[in-house]
């Protein structure tokens, strides 16, 4: 299984989440990895006791070669793949240690997920589409018709995914995956198929989408310049992350807000 076909409607059944609607909890970190570390069957390993901690409202971009694990990375984070070992904790809750049902709850309603092929459901409307999330949480789908008109969709919640463009179909997965107030965003090269103006007009959403509501988000992304959109820039190397700007050093990124120098100019910090 895999983040992008199972991540964006997950779960057999509809169950309250602990945060959903309540917004984030901020007595634990949004995301805590401790030697998590990962090899394919092959033996080919891709993480390597990474460690790594994301605070409410950070927004995180993840560079690197292709293949060097950053899906890999998200999987494990959503739940959606097995560690060979270490911890994984959203909102102080331990994922990598719950089983496939209390997963699939967490998943549902603590993160929100941002893929570079939209994976908007193209029979649904767009009011529709939002609501999943708002619906697999037992949650008013009002709140569908509001995220809609925060990206910039007012009075198109009626119509279908094939009348919109791909910078709009983003801004309805954008919309969807913030419309239940997930504690963390994982987004995996969202501007991967949009224009450059238009991915700089989505990232602008949703890094402000992000700040409003207080959520935490990893952005995976090949483009320098949507990972200017970041707070942080952690490139993955050799199993582990790294600060773009602390050199080749082979340091862990472990805590962030540790080493200043890697935040990028010209943003806040909420
Ligand atoms: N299910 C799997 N079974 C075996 N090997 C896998 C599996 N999934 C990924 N890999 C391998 O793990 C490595 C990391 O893959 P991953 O998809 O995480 O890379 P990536 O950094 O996201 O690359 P890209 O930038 O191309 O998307 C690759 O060598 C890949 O072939
Ligand atoms: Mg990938």
């Amino acid at each position: 299984m895999t983040l992008d076909n199972r991540a964006a409607v997950s779960g057999p059944r509809a169950a309250p989440a602990a945060s959903a609607l309540g917004g984030p909890t901020r007595a634990a970190p949004a995301l805590e990895c401790r030697g998590l570390s990962k090899t394919y069957g092959s033996g080919r390993v891709v993480l390597d006791h990474l460690d790594f901690t994301l605070a409410s409202g950070e927004f995180v971009a993840v560079m690197g070669d292709s293949g060097v694990g950053k899906s890999t990375l998200l999987n494990l984070i959503a739940g959606l793949d097995t560690a060979d070992s270490g911890e994984v904790r959203i909102d102080g809750m331990p994922m990598t240690q719950l089983d496939d049902d209390a997963a699939t709850r967490l998943r549902r309603g603590k993160l929100g997920f941002v893929f570079q092929a939209f994976h908007v459901l193209p029979h649904l409307t767009l009011a529709q589409n939002v609501a999943v999330p708002l619906l697999l949480n037992g949650l008013p789908r009002a709140r569908a018709t509001e995220m809609l008109d925060a990206v910039g969709l007012r009075g198109r919640g009626g119509d279908f995914p094939r009348q919109l463009s791909g910078g709009e179909l983003q801004r309805v997965a954008i919309a969807r995956a913030l419309a239940h107030r997930p504690r963390l965003i994982l987004a995996d090269e969202p501007t991967g198929n949009l224009d450059p103006d238009t991915a700089h007009e989505v990232l602008a959403l949703l890094r402000a989408e992000i700040k409003a509501t207080g959520a935490a988000a990893i952005m995976v992304t090949h483009s320098t310049q949507a990972a200017a959109s970041a707070d942080r820039v952690l490139i993955l190397r050799a199993g582990g992350l790294h600060d773009a700007r602390a050199g080749d050093d082979g340091r862990d990124a472990h805590e962030p807000g540790s080493s200043p120098d890697t935040r990028l100019p010209g943003h806040d910090h909420a």
